[in-house]
């Protein structure tokens, strides 16, 4: 698809290069907190899955910038963002960068160290694997995901605090949404109009983080096994998928969320037209990523290009 056509089918695509931001995800953010007001009182946050870093820079927009405006802010008082991504990132104003991957106990403890003992506020995860197309593969890769995520709440979310995470709905929504609700008293999957219908991607929206009496961050992967078995934990949630009908069908809360007369996803635009009557002229992406994993493929790929246009003359 070439840039303009883009531009054309993907509205929010084009919106994200004409206000700065480096991916459409931005407006996904956005529009949860529209929803969900996930930045009140927010001074610290964890952003994982980071790169190329549109949620980033939504972050230091909203909270880090804001701050270094305000008179009575001193250094050692603005918000603490942390970033964690397997790839490098180009610098946003007030993020800290930490390259490693989020399923690793040693990029956790980075992330712990930079809070000093302190906890956050929001974590937010918009981790996604390399999609295979196979949707038990990719729901099941997504959900290690936020179990790496859910690991690193334990060790560093406060009391109170918020989760967000992207999901693939599939058929074990029910029993991550159970397992989620062991720590959070209220968990919405929400929908921003910016994410297409089309896509299974919805976002696990946790809210005041109240691990259950007694817990131990050693004991998560034992609890979290123990949901859906008919054993259970003590829990009236039961959600392995032979409960899920009847009158232990559990519901889950889901939210479209966005401006719903705005932008919709999944229609065409008409391109502007510019001032001076000139065509439309595409902008380029703002930031593109600067160590992408397809780097090698794409150097291949120009090189055979180059050895097909130039054949070695044969004497
Ligand atoms: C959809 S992108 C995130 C987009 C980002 N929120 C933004 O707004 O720019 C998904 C990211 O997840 C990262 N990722 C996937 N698995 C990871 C892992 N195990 N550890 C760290 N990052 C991971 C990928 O490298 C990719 O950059």
């Amino acid at each position: 698809m070439g840039k303009a056509s883009r531009d054309k089918r993907d509205i929010y695509y084009r919106k994200a290069k004409e206000e700065g931001w480096r991916a459409r995800s931005a407006f996904k953010l956005l529009q949860i907190d529209e929803e969900f007001n996930i930045f009140e009182g927010v001074k610290r946050v964890v952003d994982l899955c980071a790169a190329p870093g549109s949620w980033s820079q939504v972050l230091s927009r909203k909270l880090y910038l804001p701050a270094t405006l305000s008179s009575d802010s001193k250094d050692d008082d603005l918000p603490l963002i942390v970033a964690i991504d397997l790839q490098p990132m180009a610098p946003i104003e007030g993020v800290i960068q930490v390259q490693g991957d989020i399923t690793n106990a040693r990029t956790a403890e980075v992330v712990i160290k930079h809070f000093d003992g302190c906890k956050a506020d929001l974590v937010v995860c918009d981790g996604a694997p390399d999609v295979t197309g196979l949707h038990d593969m990719d729901e099941f890769v997504q959900s290690q995901l936020i179990l790496a995520g859910l690991t690193i709440v334990t060790h560093i979310l406060k009391n109170g605090g918020k989760f967000i995470a992207k999901i693939f709905r599939g058929k074990d929504t029910s029993l991550l949404y159970c397992q989620l609700k062991l720590f959070f008293t209220q968990v919405t999957l929400a929908k921003p109009k910016s994410s297409r219908n089309s896509s299974i991607e919805a976002f696990a929206v946790c809210e005041n983080y109240s691990p259950p009496e007694g817990f131990n961050e050693k004991d998560l992967h034992r609890l979290l096994e123990k949901v859906g078995t008919p054993s259970g934990t003590g829990h009236d949630l039961d959600c392995s998928s032979g409960w899920l009908e009847g009158a232990n069908k559990v519901y889950i809360p889901f939210l479209a969320c966005g401006d719903l007369s705005g932008y919709d996803s999944d229609r065409s635009y008409p391109l502007p037209k510019s001032t001076d009557g000139s065509s439309y002229k595409s902008l380029d992406p703002v930031q593109p990523p600067i160590d992408p994993p397809y780097k090698r493929a794409l150097e291949i790929k120009k090189a055979s290009n180059h050895a097909s246009l130039n054949p070695p003359i044969l004497h």
